[in-house]
């Protein structure tokens, strides 16, 4: 029977050649078959990574360990985070990812660093911290040396330290101060976050919840230290971190500006790497919320400015942060957002743009625009694939996407995460790093989470140990550390890599 062939394609071109070579039999050529298999293999994430013999002892431990995962019926990135996460524990090759050197973490949040069980169990313990509870079940915390005055929609505040000695049971009440700072349930997510809208106000209600903690000065600086610690135990050598840079506070009621919080960062970074030698550092991008008026956004544009030429170390640049689906989209603010081109200030831009399902919207123009506005990095990027200008300007220019599998998953843009757009842009080794956005108020910590999701997730079978290489060496070579420095920080992590190879192939 003669194969009917269609028109030629360019790219199948070679295919057909084989074709006829076979004589019009219909079974394909299997040594052309294993080319185009190999071909495709090449181009993922990863594909062209060579591998030293103990790599490849590993990576054939991790083939194993993966095939097993896979094949459960109860597979952990098929279900929600929630639910998953005590499977993903227990699971081998999360306990491998959790030692693997990942490199940077490109795309987290200042007030979802560290995991609220030290914020409940350290933080509220210390003197002078008063709670109120919300018209809306929700609590609001503030450090103070008198009695603070009342805020609208909370009850009268109560200091913890009486509250807790008038209370039966204090784990009850920790544990209800716990369930208002993070998103994380033992209850049925799906119930619980029925919609977009609902996860996302509850999200922003915890954001509010931490808030009089975090930015109380002592907490602040502890909190940070924190974060830096817990990231480091996971085997992260680098943080760029989105911060509001907001007013911090004293137990007098005093505050203190900008200048001060981003220089707090510095320090406290500088007091971290010199206790741990092998944590490379970590870089500031200064960010306002986009739900803000047209004028508070030039300021912080101009805020923005100022804070990179004072601080040109620890600043990496600015972004906008918030819901982008009920934001105002990133065309609005163009005056604000071309004024260091047109002043000749350099401010690298590191945009959050699609992170949303809403095609053919305006927000959904911010992926394209954000390119236009010349972004370091795309934050999210979930929208790209429906974007193949977007998609072609990023892969050429080398602007990385930073995934947040678990971030995307909670936030209700995709379910299973075998369906997550990445899956895509890994198999045709487009740049991107992974990130984990607001560990805590996702349950998660670190990267490792996010790294399983997606190294099982959208990797499939088909990513190894090529891929989790490529994926670490991005976040640096992506990052916004100078060249000299990422060749440090490249050394700095290969001899990490070396050692956890040698260390983990049998
Ligand atoms: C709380 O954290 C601080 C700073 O990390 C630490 O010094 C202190 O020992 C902790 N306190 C408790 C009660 O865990
Ligand atoms: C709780 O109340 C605040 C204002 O008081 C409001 O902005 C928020 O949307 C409410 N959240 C919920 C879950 O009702
Ligand atoms: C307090 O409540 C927790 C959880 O509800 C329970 O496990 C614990 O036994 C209780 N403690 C006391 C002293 O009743
Ligand atoms: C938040 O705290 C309030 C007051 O303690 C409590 O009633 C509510 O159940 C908590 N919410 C969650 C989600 O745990
Ligand atoms: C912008 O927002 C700020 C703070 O909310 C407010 O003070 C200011 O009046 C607003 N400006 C305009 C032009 O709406
Ligand atoms: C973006 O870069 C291009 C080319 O370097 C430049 O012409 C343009 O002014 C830049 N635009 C913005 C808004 O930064
Ligand atoms: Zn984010």
């Amino acid at each position: 029977m003669a194969v009917e062939l269609r028109r030629p394609h360019a790219a199948l071109g070679c295919l057909l050649f084989f074709y006829y070579l076979t004589g019009g039999l219909s079974i394909p050529d299997p040594r052309q078959r294993e080319a185009l298999i190999q071909l495709e293999a090449s181009m993922r994430t990863g594909g062209q990574m060579v591998l030293a013999d103990a790599e490849q002892r590993l990576d054939s431990l991790l083939f194993k360990m993966k095939q097993k995962e896979m094949a459960r019926p109860d597979c952990p990135p098929t279900m929600h985070f929630f639910k998953a996460r005590h499977l993903i524990r227990t699971s081998p090759i999360f306990s491998l990812l959790q030692k693997m050197p990942k490199g940077g973490a490109l795309h987290v949040h200042d007030f979802s660093m560290v995991d609220i069980e030290w914020l409940v169990k350290n933080v509220t313990y210390r003197p002078h911290c008063y709670i109120c509870f919300t018209d809306n079940q929700s609590v609001r915390f503030i450090f103070s040396a008198r009695w603070p005055n009342p805020l609208p929609h909370c009850s009268p505040w109560a200091l913890l330290e009486n509250l807790r000695a008038k209370v039966i049971n204090t784990t009850d009440l920790d544990n209800s101060i716990m369930g208002n700072l993070t998103l994380f349930t033992d209850e049925d997510p799906e119930a619980m976050y029925p919609s977009q809208d609902e996860v996302w106000d509850r999200f922003e209600q915890t954001f509010l919840a931490v808030w009089g903690l975090v930015t109380y000065a002592p907490v602040f600086r502890d909190y940070y230290y924190q974060g830096l610690t817990q990231f480091y135990m996971d085997n992260v050598m680098y943080l760029e971190l989105r911060a509001l840079l907001p007013e911090i506070y004293e137990l007098d009621g005093s505050t203190h500006d900008t200048a001060w919080t981003l220089k707090t960062y510095q320090e406290v970074t500088r007091q971290f790497t010199a206790n741990h030698p092998d944590f490379y550092g970590a870089r500031i991008i200064f960010t306002v919320h986009r739900g803000r008026n047209i004028s508070m956004v030039t300021e912080g544009v101009e805020e923005a400015m100022k804070l990179q030429r004072d601080f040109p170390d620890i600043m990496a640049g600015f972004d906008l942060v918030g819901r982008e689906d009920t934001g105002t989209p990133l065309w609005y603010f163009r005056d604000a957002l071309s004024l260091p081109v047109d002043r000749g200030i350099t401010l690298p831009f590191f945009f959050h743009a699609g992170e949303t399902n809403l095609e053919g919207t305006e927000v959904d123009q911010n992926i394209l625009d954000a390119l236009l506005f010349n972004t370091s990095r795309v934050g999210h990027g979930f929208a790209l694939l429906r974007h193949p200008v977007a998609k072609d300007l990023s892969r050429k220019r080398g602007v990385a996407v930073e995934v947040c599998p678990i971030s995307n998953q909670v936030l209700k843009l995709v379910n299973d995460m075998r369906n997550h757009p990445a899956a895509a842009l890994m198999s045709e080794n487009h740049p991107l790093v992974i990130s984990s956005d607001d560990p805590a108020i996702f349950g998660a910590s670190g990267l490792s989470y996010d790294f399983y999701e997606a190294f099982v997730g959208f990797g499939g079978l088909t990513s190894h140990i090529g891929s989790l290489k490529q994926l670490a060496i991005n976040s640096i070579r992506y990052s916004s550390l100078t060249p000299k420095q990422q060749e440090q920080a490249l050394a700095l992590w290969q001899r990490r890599w070396n050692k956890f190879v040698s260390e983990n192939a049998s």
